[in-house]
């Protein structure tokens, strides 16, 4: 949540965090603001909302200052208006800071600052920073660096920080404590930023800076420091990825491009993980998950923390493990997980699933699962794996091991093909599990693996036959307030996550229930403006969700059925029929859910809503 970037150099600053922020702008669109020095002062440009209502503010031809720092903004403490955009300044506005994060003392220090003397104009926690850094100079700090090194020691939560001061116009001071920072290095010109894509169109060379790290840029390097102000050296890395990986390429919204590379995302998974050339007769395994030994050694309970989709995948993931593996598997969202864990039991697996991996609750969950862990009797050791689309990202840096869901960059708020590459994860792990367990024959691993193989083209055939006709039922969603996803099984977290899909970007009401369940209370919501979804594909809860389906039809309700395609009877059961190809029961979210992406995609789009930055939310929840 917020995006931080910053430049020195000598090019004019104003258009490199523009353009900076452009790519960050997922991680929260509230306010946006760049401060730089011109001529011994502190340019500060700021507004409320999207990008453009800032980038309209600002005269780039007339400003050329070769330094400065950028901000867009996920509101956190103080509504989204001009006076609370980040960066912020001191009383005499000689510094400026932005930061990513959350400062929880906050209300202490600034108590402190006023009786000091400091003036404070925001309601935000942040603009605590510039005053302190002030204050640290008041008090005998004789540089920039240490006075902003003395200010963080005051700090207490997550936070990155950049700052730049009007008396010292040659350098940039970062600060990061358990929210992601990363400094770009080019000739001459240093950049920081709190992703990547930020800063990929300029330089590849990048060195990203540790929990407790401070680092001073100058035209002349990068010094990287601890708080406690002990030198450290590190070697920068090059990354490798494409930056046209984060363009619409011809998409409307990037959500829809997302939700079209979702057979390339299997496709690519598949040759990860997966001996394409695998038989039954071999004596090799076929999977190729390359995770230490000591994550299998008598293992017995395995547990999963996520949050929103990830959740979703992991609901799946656990009805997987313990269908193929016969491991009993526990999930609970990391938000609760955080401060009420279960009581410890040994030889568990914990899995952390974060597409960004920098999830603040799924983060702390798998942390505090290793730390409780420690110094007990070795069976009780933590064992913990990340199944992520981020392999640089903060959770790789707690867990043993990770799973590269290898979705590629996603940019649109609402998560598709992340989701995927975690479905993906998920059935590779529970084969890899059954298969060494031996609690799966070689006939029905062939019959799985053989299933897995033709997913790209059965989602190629959703996206090439259903898209119109979704497009068109998009219309009936005109003046609905309400909606339910119903679904049993393995596709019960489908119907969970079609529900969020259609939340978060539609702003319809839509919750999503297990079908079964609708009679104990959630059918006598249902007349005839609220709309049902129902996913009924064959297998062992067939019958009894259909019959679900035709509970809440009785209702008056207009019933959409996402179906087999050789369901012959379902376009007497349902109003409209969504059909997906033929498919394994096991492996049918594969399918189901790609209707429902279509579906929450097109009725956002026919509302007119801003598809892919969806009022309120941000694409990393870097908070609690
Ligand atoms: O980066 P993560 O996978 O940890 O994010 C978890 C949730 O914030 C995320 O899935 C969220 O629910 C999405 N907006 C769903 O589309």
């Amino acid at each position: 949540m917020c995006g931080i970037v910053g430049y020195i150099g000598t090019q004019p600053a104003q258009s490199i965090l523009v353009s900076g922020l452009e790519k960050l702008e997922y991680r929260g669109y509230d306010s946006a603001g760049v401060a730089t020095i011109v001529e011994g002062n502190l340019d500060c440009i700021r507004a409320k909302g999207k990008l453009h209502n800032l980038r309209d503010k600002i005269e780039f031809a007339t400003n050329r200052a070769p330094i400065g720092i950028g901000h867009t903004r996920w509101a956190t403490h103080g509504k989204p208006e001009e006076y609370n955009a980040h960066p912020h300044t001191d009383t005499q506005r000689r510094l400026a800071v932005v930061q990513n994060g959350i400062i929880e003392n906050y209300r202490e220090l600034r108590e402190e600052l006023k009786k000091q003397g400091h003036e404070f104009r925001s309601e935000t926690d942040t603009e605590v920073i510039p005053h302190l850094i002030c204050q640290c100079f008041a008090d005998g700090a004789d540089t920039l660096m240490v006075a902003v090194q003395q200010a963080v020691h005051k700090l207490s939560g997550a936070f990155a920080i950049a700052v730049i001061s009007a008396d010292y116009p040659d350098e940039l001071v970062l600060a990061r404590q358990q929210a992601p920072l990363v400094i770009g290095i080019g000739e001459g010109e240093y950049f920081c930023a709190s992703d990547t894509p930020a800063i990929v169109q300029y330089t590849r060379t990048i060195l990203p800076l540790e929990n407790g790290e401070m680092a001073r840029l100058t035209r002349d390097g990068v010094e990287v420091y601890t708080f406690a102000g002990e030198k450290v050296n590190r070697t920068p890395r090059t990354i490798t990825w494409n930056p046209i990986a984060v363009e619409k390429q011809g998409f409307r919204h990037f959500m829809a491009k997302e939700i079209y590379e979702q057979p390339a995302v299997v496709r690519t998974c598949l040759e990860a993980y997966l001996d394409l050339d695998w038989t039954p007769a071999s004596s090799k395994s076929p999977f190729k998950l390359d995770l230490p030994e000591s994550i299998y050694k008598d293992l017995e309970n395995i547990q999963i923390v996520a949050c929103g989709t990830s959740l979703h995948a992991g609901m799946v993931g656990k009805y997987l493990i313990e269908e193929l593996a016969q491991i009993p598997t526990a999930i609970q969202y990391a938000s609760e997980f955080r401060y009420s864990p279960p009581p410890l039991v040994p030889n568990t697996l914990t899995i952390g699933i974060t597409q960004s991996g920098e999830t603040a609750d799924t983060l702390a969950a798998v942390e505090i699962e290793k730390s409780r862990r420690q110094n007990k009797d070795p069976k009780y050791h933590s064992r913990l794996l990340a199944v992520t689309n981020r392999t640089d990202s903060a959770i790789t840096r707690v867990v043993d091991c990770v799973i590269d869901t290898h979705a590629g960059m996603e940019i649109g708020v609402a998560a598709t093909k992340t989701f995927m590459g975690q479905l993906m994860a998920f059935y590779f792990l529970s084969l890899d599990l059954a298969h060494r367990r031996g609690t799966i024959t070689p006939a029905r691993l062939s019959e799985i693996i053989t299933g897995l193989k033709v997913l790209p083209s059965q989602i190629e055939v959703i996206l090439e036959t259903q898209e119109k006709y979704i497009e068109e039922l998009s219309h009936s969603f005109l003046d609905t307030h309400d909606a339910i996803f119903l679904g049993r099984g393995i596709n019960f977290p489908i119907a969970l996550e079609g529900a969020l899909k259609l939340k978060e970007i539609s702003y319809i009401h839509a919750e999503g229930y297990p079908s079964g369940e609708m009679k104990h209370g959630p059918i006598a919501l249902l007349d005839a403006k609220v709309p049902v979804i129902a996913i009924t594909m064959p297998g062992k809860v067939y019958e009894k969700a259909i019959s679900n389906a035709q509970e809440a039809k009785a209702r008056d309700s207009h019933l959409y059925g996402v179906v087999a395609a050789s369901d012959k009877d379902a376009t007497e059961i349902f109003d409209k029929v969504l059909p997906v190809p033929d498919v394994d029961e096991l492996l049918s979210p594969v399918l189901t859910v790609i209707p429902m992406q279509l579906m929450s995609y097109h009725i956002a789009a026919m509302r007119g809503l801003d598809v892919d930055q969806p009022r309120n939310l941000a694409k990393s929840v870097t908070v609690e």
